[in-house]
């Protein structure tokens, strides 16, 4: 295969994980992001292309000539940037317009996996002030409210107070003029990447994600504090259901559509007690940080799958994982999630770990270069991934390399991966 012009749309730490794999793929020959970040600049060219800009994007991918473009961030795929590359014959990974308003809009996606007998949590939509009073009364907390627009996963808020409760759904409404609220789903998540096209798909190892923002999961949702994969609460029978359940009849249904599913279909999931899996959100893309221990676990030429996905080829490919586990923790600025303090120079980032089976590195996120020091400028900065045998070694290994750092104000959670390992920190 011919060596491609890849270029990465996104400048989280999720596009420096894709950065890294494509930059092991013999089939990539340069990278270039936009806008990136520092990581994804040591890996390759960054264009100061807003991820908003849907024309500047394309301008790009055809003056550098993309073999392959990924899209990271779902706004530019709700947005229809896979459709218009695909009308200039360039390969987008991720879905276009219509695929992608499973995670553009909550209340599409609760639709579609009830006409298919979808395991998910039933939602009421709220639109009349009056009604607000007599729904809380009327059904038992906790009470899940999400607002139906993208908000980065901080449009959402899980509470067993009134007061948070219909404060949250009063000022909702009065946004956006709705607002809906799920059933609770009891039960432990689970993030499973789904790469997907009309010819097939590959369920990449199951992670889990750490969304809030303190150790025991407390205080508010984030975009995602740590991750850990494979993830044992999806046991071999759970994966099973999941994909008789939910990943088939998703795939059956996305790959009939006139403009077929080509990317991943994140599926957020909730396991009960009994194994029973159920749906708590789609999402169009990949997730972050899900995306740091998932790709390291991909033996094969990524470049390679996610090209086949963009042109519909994925079932000539079956990619192979290791049995390897990975673990990452974030590095938070002060003030996130509420705000972030940014513009403050990052100490001793750069420490590599490479002990044949074991490794670990740094994922740079809201992070850029400035003359020649490296400057927060996000709200979740880096991350720290580590890779051995065991997860116990792999959590070691991230939080060997997070302690190495410095950031005035920073934060992170010491607790990445304590629901698989038994109760620790
Ligand atoms: P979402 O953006 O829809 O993924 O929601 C963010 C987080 O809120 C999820 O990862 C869960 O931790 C929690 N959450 C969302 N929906 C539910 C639900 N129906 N039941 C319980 N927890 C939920
Ligand atoms: N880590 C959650 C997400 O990417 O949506």
């Amino acid at each position: 295969m011919a060596m491609m012009q890849v270029l990465i749309v996104g400048s989280g730490g999720r596009e420096h994980a894709l950065a890294i794999a494509l930059s092991l793929s013999p089939s990539v020959g340069s990278i270039h992001a936009a806008p990136g970040n520092a990581g994804t600049a040591m890996l390759g060219t960054n264009h100061q292309v807003d991820v908003s800009d849907i024309d500047g994007l394309v301008s790009l991918a055809q003056n550098i000539h993309a073999e392959l473009v990924i899209v990271g961030p779902e706004g530019p795929l709700v947005a229809g940037i896979s459709d218009r590359l695909r009308e200039i014959g360039i390969p987008s990974f991720g879905p276009g317009s219509e695929g992608a308003m499973l995670e553009g809009s909550k209340i599409h996606a609760k639709d579609i996996m009830k006409k298919l007998d979808i395991p998910t949590g039933d939602v009421t939509k709220l639109d009349r002030y009056s009604d607000i009073g007599l729904f809380l009364n009327s059904n038992p907390p906790p009470w899940v409210i999400k607002r139906d627009v993208l908000a980065a996963g901080k449009g959402v808020v899980v509470t067993s107070e009134i007061e948070v409760a219909s404060k949250f759904i009063y000022d909702s409404v009065e946004v956006d003029g709705f607002v809906i609220v799920e059933e609770f789903l009891q039960g432990e998540e689970a993030s499973l990447l789904v790469l997907m096209d009309e010819s097939g798909y590959v369920c990449l190892p199951p992670s889990q994600d750490h969304k809030r923002i303190l150790n025991g999961d407390k205080g508010p949702n984030t975009g995602g504090m740590g991750a850990y994969a494979p993830a044992p609460v999806v046991t071999p029978s759970v994966h099973m259901r999941v994909l008789d359940e939910i990943v088939e009849p998703m795939h059956h249904y996305l790959r009939n559509q006139q403009d077929p599913y080509r990317g991943v279909l994140y599926v957020g999931l909730m396991i009960d007690s009994n194994g029973a899996p159920s749906v708590v959100e789609y999402n169009v893309r990949f997730g972050d940080p899900e995306t740091q221990v998932t790709l390291p676990l991909v033996e094969d030429d990524l470049g390679e799958i996610l090209l086949a996905a963009a042109t519909g080829n994925l079932a000539s490919l079956s990619p192979s994982f290791s049995d390897s586990h990975s673990a990452t923790v974030v590095l938070a600025s002060q003030g996130y999630p509420e705000s972030s303090q940014t513009g403050r120079e990052i100490f001793g980032a750069d420490l590599e770990i490479d002990e044949g089976t074991s490794r670990g590195y740094v994922n740079f996120a809201g992070t850029s270069m400035e003359e020649g020091r490296l400057i927060s400028s996000g709200g979740r900065v880096l991350a720290a991934t580590g890779i051995a045998p065991n997860l116990a070694q792999a959590v070691d290994i991230a939080y060997q390399i997070i302690d190495s750092i410095s950031l005035e104000g920073s934060h992170f959670r010491t607790d990445i991966g304590y629901r698989a390992l038994s109760p620790k920190k």
